[in-house]
């Protein structure tokens, strides 16, 4: 990785759409690349929030405006919603990361039936990104980039069929949960750069490693241990954990780089991929019935 060279060039003035800037890794890819010049667009839960980075980034860029749009990706109807908003507001869009994730010690279940985790991990940036689909394919060449996490290598069984039947979890079974929606993203990321091979539109995917940050809010003491380590090489603060978002985001010499799992632990790289992703039926079976559960029609390559 290189993204040590930045290049302000390439991202100056690109509309970047990001969710799950308001904390961690994506509030602090968000700061850098409105530091290069980027133009933020900002999908964002909790408005408070929101405002507090426009401000930040205010305080850095003064050119750079953000734009605040507001949805809980674990309500599909508030997805389809801001999606329609975006698009009447917004117009071609350069850059899409779907960066918003929670890793949650048990399941609840949203208002439609879903456990949240799967949705707001996995369901929720799935719809998101078709219905977005136009105005990225509109800025082609383009990006899409999708945080996973080598934690998809943990997931227990998988199966294609009933990847959405997370069940009862905590404990370990919680990991492993959470460790199946990460799995889904990355599938997901392999799939749409299959079908979006030739229009100049690239999806990767990638792993932060391991940073001190608010998905581990729920465990007892755990923020507190996570910034403690943060200070050794154990665990990276949210800006060492931004850095790869920020190279496939902007820089230059990934351009027409598609359908990558990118980590950031060194060594890690060289494990083979996990079973489900070295055979691309199953990307492509869990992308088929992905659609049907939401209702979203699939794009054919
Ligand atoms: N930290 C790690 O070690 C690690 C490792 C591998 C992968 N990751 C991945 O990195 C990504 C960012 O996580 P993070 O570590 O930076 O955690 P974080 O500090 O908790 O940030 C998560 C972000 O996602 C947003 N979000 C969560 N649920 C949402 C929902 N239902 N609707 C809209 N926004 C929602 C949060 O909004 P609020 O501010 O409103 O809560 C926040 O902005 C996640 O996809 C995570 O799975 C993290």
């Amino acid at each position: 990785m290189t993204s040590a060279q930045p290049s302000p060039a390439w991202i100056a003035n690109k509309q970047v759409l990001i969710t799950g800037a308001t904390s961690g890794i994506g509030r602090a890819a968000a700061l850098e690349l409105a530091s290069r010049g980027a133009q933020l667009n900002v999908i964002a839960r909790d408005q408070a929030k929101a405002r507090a980075l426009a401000d930040e980034i205010a305080q850095i860029s003064n050119s750079t405006s953000v734009r605040f749009f507001h949805a809980d990706l674990a309500d599909l109807d508030e997805v389809r919603t801001v999606a329609k908003t975006i698009g009447s507001e917004l117009g071609p869009i350069d850059i899409l990361v779907n960066n918003a994730g929670v890793a949650a010690r048990w399941p609840r279940v949203t208002t439609e039936g879903r456990d949240e985790m799967l949705t707001a991990n996995y369901l929720g940036p799935f719809v998101l990104t078709h219905l977005l689909l136009d105005q990225v394919l509109a800025a082609s060449p383009a990006r899409i980039v999708i945080t996973g996490s080598e934690a998809h290598r943990m997931t227990g069984p998988f199966d294609a069929e009933r990847f959405e039947h997370l069940g009862q979890y905590s404990g370990l079974a919680a990991q492993l949960a959470y460790g199946r929606t990460k799995l889904l993203d990355i599938l997901f990321a392999d799939e749409l750069a299959a079908r979006l091979a030739g229009t100049g539109v690239t999806v990767n995917s990638f792993c932060p490693g391991l940073v001190s940050t608010g998905l581990t809010r729920d465990v007892p003491g755990a923020d507190r241990l996570g910034r403690l380590l943060s200070a050794t090489p154990l665990i990276r603060t949210p800006k060492q954990g931004a850095r790869m978002l920020i190279h496939l985001a902007a820089d230059a010499e990934v351009d027409g780089v598609t359908g990558r799992f990118w980590t950031s632990t060194p060594g890690l790289g060289l494990l083979p991929a996990v079973a489900a992703r070295r055979h691309p039926a199953v990307a492509e079976r869990v992308y088929r019935r992905t659609c049907d559960l939401v209702g979203i029609k699939e794009l054919t390559a």
